[in-house]
């Protein structure tokens, strides 16, 4: 069964939140985790999706204003957390030394990671995606401790297909999915779910889903819009 991730970044309003509850309050599903804006997350708590959260604290510290820290995360069942959007890599200028803190504190609380990783367009252009791609895992993996390895998942968002309507072709995603796959297995000796993301919507989710090796999706603009994010997962299930 894949795993769909809905990622809703800042785009709806208290009122389109309790819409869209509303609407899923019926539904039961094992496999579906929705990322809302942090103030949104209670509203969440007793509905049909595990909880994720877009961002976590790179503090622990119980006095540092605006921060939401891992601990307090746990304690709304949060059970995934997306670390290293390509937004916030390039809007908060978030690297490596950043990153590696957050996913620690969020294995410390037994919180999935959700790495994203991608390539940009120009990278692309150059055919160096799969340099890019091994130096994004390899600077985050070589500094976690052996034992946290499978408690990640990675997801593979190309930058250009972020919210462009654009995605790779089938071939270019599974290429790349196995060449994920084979790198953590060979360097970290582990076995790793990972997503695809960028413009996943119900136009081409069933072409997606042609591709078996792929674990599931993390999908941004669609998973705001209530008939389009059922119609995902159920063409996923
Ligand atoms: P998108 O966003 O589905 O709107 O392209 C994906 C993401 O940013 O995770």
């Amino acid at each position: 069964m894949k795993l769909i991730v809905g990622n809703q970044k800042t785009y709806l309003s208290q009122k389109e939140i309790n819409d869209f509850v509303e609407f899923f309050k019926d539904k039961k599903f094992e496999n579906v985790v929705i990322v809302p804006t942090y103030i949104y997350i209670n509203s969440f708590r007793e509905s049909c999706f595990a909880l994720g959260s877009q961002d976590v604290s790179i503090s622990v510290l119980e006095n540092v204003t605006g921060e939401v820290t891992a601990n307090q995360l746990k304690s709304l069942n949060v059970q995934y957390t997306l670390i290293g959007h390509s937004e916030r890599r390039s809007g908060f200028q978030e690297g490596k030394d950043i990153l590696i803190d957050k996913i620690n504190n969020l294995l410390e609380n037994d919180i999935v990671p959700i790495l994203c990783i991608g390539e940009s367009s120009e990278e692309r252009e150059k055919n160096i995606q799969n340099e890019v791609i091994e130096g994004q895992i390899s600077e985050i993996f070589s500094h976690l401790d052996n034992t946290s390895y499978d408690n990640v998942v990675i997801a593979y968002e190309p930058i250009w297909a972020i919210g462009s309507g654009k995605t790779p072709s089938n071939v270019e995603i599974e290429e790349m999915i196995n060449y994920i796959k084979n790198i953590v297995k060979k360097d970290y000796k582990v076995d790793l779910k990972v997503l695809y993301g960028g413009s996943v919507s119900s136009k081409n989710i069933s072409e997606l889903n042609k591709i078996d090796i792929v674990d599931g999706y993390l999908i941004g603009k669609a998973s705001t819009i209530k008939d389009e994010f059922l119609n995902i997962i159920e063409s996923s299930q």
